[in-house]
């Protein structure tokens, strides 16, 4: 009976430490693990922030592939990497129009200027928009704006 007991005792220690070593793999494998995928849910985090922000622009503009010219403003499907002024069939105002033809393209930096306060980065333009004064939802607006083309690598 004792034999048994013994047998017992050091069957559940060497369990224990075997299990402790698998344990500690385990957490070995998973930090590194855990610290690349961070930034890419923090980047979704932002981009569905954007998301929400966005719901203030799309009474005015269409946000979808299929690029209506049936609201106010132009549609802003693949607006990233865009001249101003650039969406064929929609009718600028004159000031955005010639910001379009001196070279303003829209990008991070261009986009960021002018979402803060439109008025001033196009004078005279007739976005009817006062402005998103906060830079953080700025960013996520923009990283939403981004999304809003094909994949690359599609097809
Ligand atoms: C009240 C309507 C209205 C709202 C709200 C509005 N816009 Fe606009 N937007 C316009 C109009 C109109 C224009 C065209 C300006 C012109 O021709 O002078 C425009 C132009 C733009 C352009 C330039 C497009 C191009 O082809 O050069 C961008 C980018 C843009 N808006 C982004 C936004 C974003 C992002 C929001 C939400 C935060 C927003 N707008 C909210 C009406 C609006």
């Amino acid at each position: 009976m004792r034999g048994n007991k013994d047998f017992f005792v050091v069957f559940i220690t060497v369990a224990g430490v075997l299990g402790f070593v698998v344990l500690l793999h385990f957490f070995a494998e998973e930090s590194p693990l855990a610290s690349r995928t961070a930034p890419v849910a923090a980047m979704t985090g932002l981009v569905d922030q954007g998301r929400r922000i966005a719901r203030n622009c799309s009474p005015c503009h269409d946000m979808t592939s299929t690029r209506k010219l049936t609201q106010v403003g132009p549609p802003l499907w693949g607006i990233v990497g865009k001249g101003a002024g650039a969406v064929p069939g929609y009718k600028y105002s004159q000031a955005h129009a010639s910001a379009g033809q001196s070279g303003v393209v829209w990008n991070e930096s261009s986009l960021n200027r002018y979402l803060d306060n439109p008025k001033e980065f196009i004078p005279g333009n007739k976005m009817a928009f006062a402005g998103l004064h906060d830079d953080v939802e700025r960013k996520a607006l923009i990283e939403y704006l981004k999304t809003l083309q094909e994949p690359k690598d599609a097809g």
